[in-house]
């Protein structure tokens, strides 16, 4: 005997990149699928696959259970969907776009005053890794509605972690990773723009700047606990000489007329906290002296 099982019909708004990985992974999982994007004519091979193309945001409301944006942005997602132009009732919005805590929270009131259950979520991870065990996803928001996608939300693989009822929550997670991420970024490229500047050739650093990366996972976690125990041993490295070694990075790259943005806002907060009698504290001190009301403030504080 063949049992049928009901899958949710999962409506996608957006087909940029991320819209059109998470459309293919609901297919994959077997989930009714609809689609609508702006522009026309991006949904080509999902349709083949089996997607409805929904001319409208309205026809892709009604036609899903669970609604998913996936825009550039909030202010793309309210564009979209303000005033909602569907009959929300029994449909939860999934929005998996990226911004900021305020505007998630913005969305959450909007929502509300909608009567339309809000699930906000961030993507931690890239495109390929969508619908495999490497995705990694947050979501925050009413718990209810949570509860209502969590099995539905399966069908992207990997963790999907709550963050409770706040909605902001997962923004404000994102935010603090795509910092980490954007910085990180910038002093790979900068590293290697110094690095030709100073006739190196890119392949011949990489060796040693995937050494240092390689660093990176055991300082988060070392960092984590010092900024939670409030408690900054210095005998690893200092802030004092980090201080003294980024003036010269500083120097030599505007030598070569490099851009020293980001090097000066780091030199700056590291001459900060040595002013502050930090010089002899670990690294994670830094994180305690970047302004803001943080919870490394406080604890630093005590
Ligand atoms: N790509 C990744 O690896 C990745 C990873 C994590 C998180 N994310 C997040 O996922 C979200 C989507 O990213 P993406 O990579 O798919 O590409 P994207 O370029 O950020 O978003 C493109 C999508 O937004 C739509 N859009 C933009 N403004 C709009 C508006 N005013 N009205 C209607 N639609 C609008 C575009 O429609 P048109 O086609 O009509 O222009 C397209 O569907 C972003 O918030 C991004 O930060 C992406």
């Amino acid at each position: 005997m063949t049992t049928l099982i009901q899958q949710t019909h999962v409506s996608v708004l957006g087909l940029g990149p991320m819209g059109r990985a998470l459309a293919s992974a609901f297919l994959t999982a077997g989930h009714p699928l609809t689609v609508w994007n702006r522009t026309p004519g991006r949904a080509d091979d999902l349709a083949d696959r089996g997607a409805a193309v929904a001319g409208s945001v309205g026809e892709a409301v009604a036609s899903g259970q669970v609604i998913v944006a996936c825009l550039t942005d909030y202010e793309a997602v309210r564009a979209v969907l303000d005033p909602p132009g569907a009959d929300w009732a029994g449909r939860i919005l999934v929005n998996l776009t990226s911004g900021e805590p305020a505007q998630a929270r913005a969305l959450a009131d909007w929502a509300a005053g909608h009567g339309i259950g809000l699930l906000d979520g961030a993507i931690l991870t890239p495109t390929p890794a969508i619908g495999t065990p490497a995705t990694a996803l947050l979501y925050s928001g009413e718990r209810e509605a949570y509860e209502a996608v969590r099995e539905t939300l399966g069908a992207l693989g990997g963790t999907g972690t709550y963050l409770g009822d706040d909605p902001g929550r997962a923004a404000a997670y994102e935010v603090a990773l795509l910092d980490l991420f954007a910085t990180t970024v910038h002093g790979v490229a900068h590293a290697f723009a110094l690095a030709s500047a100073e006739d190196i050739a890119p392949e011949d650093l990489a060796p040693f700047a995937a050494g240092i990366g390689g660093l990176l996972s055991e300082m988060v976690t070392r960092f984590a606990g010092q900024l939670g125990a409030g408690h900054f041993p210095g005998e690893r490295s200092t802030v004092a000489s980090a201080a003294t070694t980024i003036g010269h990075l500083i120097t030599a790259a505007t030598a070569h007329g490099l851009d020293v943005g980001a090097l000066t806002a780091a030199k700056n907060a590291a001459d900060r906290a040595v002013a502050a009698g930090f010089g002899p504290d670990g690294l994670a001190r830094m994180a305690t002296v970047l302004g803001g009301e943080g919870a490394g403030a406080e604890r630093a504080a005590r």
